[in-house]
């Protein structure tokens, strides 16, 4: 396979973007135009797949970074799409879509670095930049060039999530996926269905059903599902969990659920009680189990 194309990267809120672009131009940058481009984001994917539809054309990305504020390594691969429409029906179809992000890019060149002023519908303001690595570049050159940028451009408090992460790090998409996988349970013994949602730190959506049997104690709770389904697919950590029954507006995990969730989660992760449209509580891993056994325990 072929290595994937590598880029250096980092993302701040601008509060002044008439501000930003005097700045980037008296730095040296040129100006590239403005773009339209609105992004599918799908579902069950390793790492992110959207397809970025733009006047000019459609790309489909696939491209993995972890969620961390500072300048980080983004990895992507890139295949231009010649029938955007049937594509995304396709994907649509398979996958299942996640979320649409649309901005107006303000794009400018300076040397390697492309500097974003995105205006994000929903979301605001933001500048992003982008230093993209040479195939063999051990990156240093990509990280002073970005500090450089950053610190003449003035950028604020750089942010981690992707723009798809902040607009569907609500509780109510994720509810709509513990949702949907509810209505596929196999609760033939309670006629208790209950759907379950996990969002890792990348963004993927894994879920689970309960899973009941004629022999009652091999049943298994959603929660247990989604997180055997999160296992197989590579993820190992919950940034966010949703829980939703047909039949309790609010239905809280089982303690044995408790337990398995807190091994992938951390204390401040959310747990979002509810079903969509619904009213909602918000609870977290250490309110749901404190003084919890975990690995320190054994240590
Ligand atoms: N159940 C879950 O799936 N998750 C929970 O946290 C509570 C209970 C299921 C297990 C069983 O299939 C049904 O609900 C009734 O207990």
């Amino acid at each position: 396979m072929t290595p994937p194309r590598r880029n250096v990267e980092i993302k701040a809120r601008d509060a002044d973007p008439a501000g930003t672009l005097e700045r980037a131009l008296s730095l040296g940058a040129t100006d590239q135009g403005v773009l339209e481009q609105r992004d599918t984001y799908f579902g069950r994917a390793r790492g992110r797949l959207k397809l970025r539809e733009e006047p000019e054309g459609a790309t489909l990305i696939a491209y993995a970074r972890p969620d961390q504020a500072e300048a980080r390594t983004s990895a992507y691969r890139l295949a231009a799409v010649s029938d955007a429409a049937a594509v995304k029906e396709a994907l649509d179809a398979a996958l299942g879509t996640v979320v649409v992000v649309e901005k107006r890019r303000h794009l400018l060149l300076y040397e390697n670095v492309r500097i974003h002023l995105d205006d994000v519908t929903d979301l605001g303001a933001f500048v992003e930049l982008e230093a993209v690595a040479g195939a063999d570049s051990d990156l240093t050159s990509e990280h002073a060039l970005i500090a450089q940028v950053v610190e003449q451009l003035g950028l604020g408090e750089p942010v981690a999530q992707s723009y798809s992460d902040l607009i569907q790090d609500t509780p109510q998409a994720l509810l709509q996926a513990a949702d949907a996988a509810m209505r596929n349970a196999y609760a033939e013994y309670s006629d208790f269905k209950v759907g379950a949602a996990l969002r890792t730190p990348t963004g993927a959506v894994h879920v689970g059903a309960n899973v009941e049997n004629a022999a009652y104690p091999e049943g298994h709770c959603a929660e247990t599902s989604a997180i055997g389904a999160m296992i197989a697919a590579g993820d190992r950590e919950i940034a966010a969990v949703a829980i939703v029954a047909e039949r309790l507006d609010i239905c809280p995990p089982c303690g044995g659920c408790r337990q398995r969730l807190k091994e992938f989660a951390k204390p401040d992760t959310p747990v979002y009680l509810g079903r969509p449209g619904g009213p909602v509580e918000t609870t977290s891993m250490a309110e749901l189990l404190p003084f919890a056994f975990d690995e320190g325990s054994l240590a």
